[in-house]
């Protein structure tokens, strides 16, 4: 949550951070500002500039006055945790005599102890956040250097930041901490680049250096150095960014959910890529750390994760009981780090998250790996906070995922945990003749995918059908159940239609008092040993004048439609039974006029709690 873009270096710096803020807008939309070093120290002599607004980085774009330029500065795009999104919340927050100027993502647990400190001590707080904590503490340190100031001001903070510091005292350098919220480093040529996230740097460069918690940085236009928030240096040498800034960009497409959910073959191309080894029909995932004693000794999985990542987490704990006959179950990260949960040591833990960033995720890795217990990743961002805490992991290489709704990286995610379950399987008792069928199965997923978007033209005339409801039920059952999840999330939070789904087979113990024909139900409807009794729930929604869209391998009878999708092995029908919904949820919002790629409220990055 929350966008931070900095820039030292002999280019004008406005509209490279403004170009930076419209990059990372995914991680936060509400509200943005800019401030710069305009040259120069001291009153009149140049200083600090800033502006400032609620709104879309497009608005601060507008804001920005004439004159406005400057060799280094630091910008801010805002999802509100303290405060309304207004002008005066808004980012970068200054100290009185405007000499410090920070941005922040994360939260300040402490926040209102130090506002009261400081509002005892006869300082103004203008805004309502806590980051202005942060503004005032450095503003009254005395410290001969920035970096200093910066490190006394953190001694007071608890909780989480990704911060970047300027100063109009010290007008040559940019200071930057982490401690739980991405920073990122990106080195140029005589210029030197910070933000949250890769996205903002790839077009000027691809080479970064990724900070770890409780690590900070100096930038300078010429060179960087990292060093701890305790001042001792710390080592750390630049990496290449894997996917080129075409990767990030919108290309032929008018949104990042559509370009996202068209990428999906090629995507799952690059997930099996290199993996596969027929001849012993198993798969390798060399980033597991998990040998095959180990593996063996596993005597339950037990996989957590947020919203999308959590359903996939759904489907992969079935896939891995099915194939590996390992008693597996998902929970959602959020829950589970809040319950003090038993942790047994012949448990495998799996966290699951797109970004690698998600708090309650982490929080979850970080109690766990407290408690001793062994914990991999199924991650999407490569060297990501997830990624860098687990023991080992599967990277799901889904590329850049920019619309705040996860589409790709779902899809992915399901088929990664596809190549854990059959790795498992084949370690354990999984035959080598199911082991091919296994594989057949996996390779058959982008050509299917490519079939499934052959339907869109049909998907979209239906989107238009359901478009005007006010609630839709989604029902499946066993595989189809997460599916069902899954597809009501992803239209609720594209669409506004409320979306509730449920296991098909508790369809009469409640759900069916809603049925009626201004209730559409779409249903999950596999050919695989529960078509009868999914064909029976079918039955009974039919009978109470129900409207029924269903997702099946073969048109169903009494479904007023029935959007058909090519049959795969019965364990990964899930992966594709969801895209078709992926593509009904999105044109639902077009049909709609929603903001697609940034829906209400939302942001890509659940950053804080
Ligand atoms: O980055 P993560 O996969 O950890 O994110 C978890 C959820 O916040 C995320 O999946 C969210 O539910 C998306 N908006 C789903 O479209």
């Amino acid at each position: 949550m929350c966008g931070i873009v900095g820039y030292i270096g002999k280019r004008d710096t406005a509209p490279l951070l403004l170009e930076g803020l419209q990059r990372l807008e995914y991680r936060g939309y509400d509200s943005a500002g800019i401030a710069i070093q305009s040259g120069g120290t001291g009153k009149g002599a140049g200083g600090l500039k800033t502006a400032k607004t609620k709104g879309r980085v497009r608005d601060l774009e507008d804001r920005i006055p004439k004159r406005f330029t400057g060799t280094a500065g630091i910008a801010h795009t805002r999802w509100a945790t303290h405060g309304v999104p207004n002008d005066v919340n808004a980012h970068p927050h200054l100290d009185p005599l405007e000499k410090v100027a920070v941005v922040h993502n994360g939260i300040i647990d402490n926040a209102s102890e130090l506002r009261a400190k400081l509002s005892a001590e006869g300082v103004t707080l203008v805004s309502d956040t806590d980051t202005e904590v942060l503004a005032h503490l450095i503003a009254r340190s005395v410290a001969d250097s920035l970096e200093t100031r910066v490190q006394e001001a953190l001694r007071h903070i608890e909780g989480t930041y990704g911060i970047a510091v300027l100063h109009a005292d010290f007008p040559e350098r940019i200071v930057v901490a982490r401690n739980g919220s991405p920073v990122v480093l990106g080195i140029g040529e005589h210029e030197m680049f910070v933000a949250s996230d890769v996205a903002a740097l790839v077009s000027h460069t691809r080479q970064v250096v990724t900070l770890d918690d409780g690590e900070m940085a100096t930038i300078k236009a010429g060179d960087y150095r990292t060093y701890t928030t305790e001042g001792s240096r710390t080592s750390s040498s630049p990496e290449t960014v894997e996917y080129a800034a075409e990767s990030y960009e919108l290309g032929d497409h008018d949104t990042y959910m559509h370009k996202e959910i068209g990428e999906q073959a090629d995507a799952v191309d690059r997930v099996l890529a290199g993996r596969i080894d027929d001849r012993f029909a198993t798969v390798h995932l060399g980033g597991l750390n998990l040998d095959p004693r180990e593996a063996r000794a596993v005597r339950r999985v037990k996989i957590l994760g947020c919203g999308t990542s959590y359903h996939a987490g759904l489907i992969g704990a079935q896939m891995i009981e099915e194939l590996a006959r390992i008693p597996a179950d998902a929970e959602p990260a959020s829950e589970f780090r809040y319950r003090n949960p038993v942790v047994d040591p012949d448990t495998l833990y799996i966290a699951v998250s797109q970004s690698g960033e998600t708090y309650d995720a982490l929080a979850a890795v970080q109690e766990l790996k407290r408690k001793g217990a062994r914990v991999l990743g199924v991650i999407n961002v490569v060297g990501s906070a997830i990624a860098r805490e687990a023991d080992g992991g599967v990277y799901v290489h889904a590329g850049p995922e920019v619309c705040v709704v996860s589409t790709k990286c779902f899809t992915n995610t399901v088929v990664a945990f596809g190549l854990l379950a059959l790795h498992l399987g084949r370690i354990r008792d999984l035959s080598v003749k199911d082991g091919k069928r296994i594989i057949e199965g996996l390779r058959k997923l982008p050509g299917q995918i490519a079939e499934i978007m052959e339907s869109e033209p049909e998907i979209k005339k239906l989107a238009q059908e359901y478009a005007d409801a006010q609630s839709m039920l989604f029902i499946g059952r066993v595989r189809g159940y997460p599916v069902a999840l899954e597809a009501s999330l992803k239209l609720k939070e594209v669409s506004y239609i409320h979306a509730e789904a449920y296991p098909a087979s508790e369809l009469k113990h409640g759900p069916l008092a809603l049925i009626e024909p201004a209730m559409p139900t779409v249903a999950i409807v596999p050919d695989d040993d529960l078509l009868e009794k999914n064909r029976a729930a079918l039955e009974e929604i039919k009978a109470r004048s129900g409207r029924i869209l269903a997702v099946a391998h073969q048109e169903q009878e009494k479904a007023d439609r029935t959007i058909i999708v090519p049959k795969n092995e019965d364990e990964l029908d899930p992966i594709l039974m969801g895209i078709p919904l992926q593509l009904l949820a999105y044109h639902t919002a077009l049909a709609l006029g929603r903001d697609i790629d940034k829906p209400r409220n939302l942001a890509k990055s659940v950053t804080v709690e």
